[in-house]
């Protein structure tokens, strides 16, 4: 049967296994220059209806380094803006058999919706407030990689947590893994409901204290993040974390892009312990892996 990553609710812990191994492995393979392009000839098609810096970069070096040959198409320059639907657009692409597509969209559940009229494997590239699995899975091997473990692990999330597709992602993820995830943020970006394995926080120094990992989350003003509190000098000053608020060995992590001053401060980002770059250079290799488990059987 045909494999995609649409959510990583429907991934199994061996799932994650072997893609965060395969991207160690590809890490230092690149690290040493042996890489091989192993899918050479293969294309692969890249729809982004929604802006995006690192995600879609990182898929199309992704491919490269694997022989994949990317094909970017973006919503504003499509045949969508002639009146054509996504689904023709699909049906229309898969007859040019590409080994695989990479979808960003802002309409949660699109690439669930697609994954039923192709045969080619989706990989959803963040869909709506939905799910964005890529993030999660190289914000986990970020994680693994700088602390040796993820097992046990006490994580917050802290900012947008209902609009935020990552927020949704990492929690499915990191919860299944066996950490220990809190939420923190403005009762008016916590989720309606959540799962029960997930502590809320009552303040930031319930959120921050004893932490091994902090994960701030972007306010999305695109989104009406704007309209969940009175100002963004407000929200950095009861929930923006702050140079000298955490211990150094409590890693902190964002997926981008991030709002310098409100989430997180200036002098915070120049920090050891922010591994926000970090994440950038890992989700290559984890896009990489990610690649290599749709199109070959892992072992
Ligand atoms: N983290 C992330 O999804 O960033 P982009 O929106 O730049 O792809």
């Amino acid at each position: 049967m045909k494999n995609n990553l649409l959510d990583c609710k429907s991934l199994s812990k061996n799932d994650v296994e072997k893609i965060i191994n395969q991207a160690s492995i590809y890490k230092k393979a690149y690290s040493k220059g042996i890489l091989t392009p192993e899918f050479k000839g293969e294309t692969s098609f890249n729809l982004f209806f929604e802006p995006s810096t690192r995600t879609r970069s990182s898929f199309e070096t992704a491919a490269k380094r694997l022989g994949i040959m990317p094909i970017n198409i973006y919503g504003n320059f499509s045949s969508i803006k002639k009146g054509e639907t996504i689904n023709d657009t699909i049906l229309n692409l898969s007859k040019m058999h590409p080994a695989l597509f990479v979808i960003r969209h802002n309409a949660s559940g699109i690439c669930q919706q697609l994954s039923n009229i192709t045969d080619i494997p989706i990989v959803n590239a963040g869909d709506g407030t939905h799910a964005h699995p890529s993030q999660a899975l190289l914000d986990l091997f970020t994680i693994m990689e700088k602390k040796g473990t993820v097992k046990g692990q006490n994580i917050s999330i802290i900012g947008d947590i209902s609009s935020s597709r990552v927020a949704r992602s990492d929690s499915e993820l990191l919860v299944k893994m066996g950490c220990n995830v809190t939420f923190y943020a403005p009762a008016t970006m916590l989720p309606v409901s959540h799962s029960q394995n997930i502590t809320v926080a009552k303040n930031m120094l319930e959120a921050i204290n004893n932490k091994d990992v902090i994960i701030l989350l972007r306010i999305q003003l695109e989104r009406e993040s704007g309209n969940k509190f009175s100002s963004l000098k407000e929200y950095s000053k009861y929930f923006g974390l702050h140079k000298d608020m955490v211990k150094d060995k409590t890693l902190i992590l964002h997926p981008g892009p991030f709002n310098r001053g409100v989430e997180i401060s200036s002098n915070l980002l120049k920090q050891k312990n922010v591994v926000i770059f970090d994440q950038v250079e890992n989700g290559v290799y984890v896009r990489m892996a990610i690649f290599k488990w749709l199109l070959k059987e892992l072992c």
